[in-house]
């Protein structure tokens, strides 16, 4: 079974140069699963929270490219926050995990990798439901 123990903060390569400095991931190398989509959060709203699921499948791998936010992770027993605000690393948040995200900054750029093309039946919505899948061992 998935736990907060599987989450991995990962550090990224990191080219610094004068003109700027550039880091990179790849599937298989700093991410560990092969991407199929990626998206993008931006203008969130002060105060604002995202997520407030989990999913049974996908993967994930989150960089915060400006600015900073919390990424929350549970898995039915334990709770852990993981706060991002360097654009040099990655949060590796595996399958089976319920998340939340806040505390986001002003101008705050959430990049994020998925493992799956988007299936909305990926997604637990119910906390309650989820902690019983998560007991019976089932996520
Ligand atoms: P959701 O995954 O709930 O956002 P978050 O977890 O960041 O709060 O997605 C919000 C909406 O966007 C929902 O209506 C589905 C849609 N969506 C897509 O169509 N494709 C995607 O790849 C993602 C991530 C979301």
């Amino acid at each position: 079974m998935v736990t907060i123990n599987d989450v991995k903060i990962i550090e990224l390569p990191k080219i610094l140069d004068a003109r700027g400095n550039l880091s990179f991931a790849e599937n298989f190398k700093q991410i560990p699963f092969e991407i199929k989509r990626t998206y993008w959060l931006y203008d969130v709203p002060g105060g604002e929270c995202r997520g407030g699921h989990a999913y049974r499948a996908n993967e994930e791998f989150i960089i915060a490219i400006s600015g900073s936010f919390d990424v929350v992770l549970d898995d039915g027993k334990d709770r852990k926050v993981f706060s991002l605000n360097r654009s040099y690393y990655g949060l590796y948040v595996p399958k089976g995990l319920w998340r939340d995200m806040e505390n986001f900054s002003t101008n705050a750029f959430a990049l994020e990798f998925a493992s799956t093309h988007y299936d909305e039946g990926d997604y637990i919505y119910d906390y309650d439901l989820f902690k019983k899948m998560k007991y019976n061992g089932e996520i």
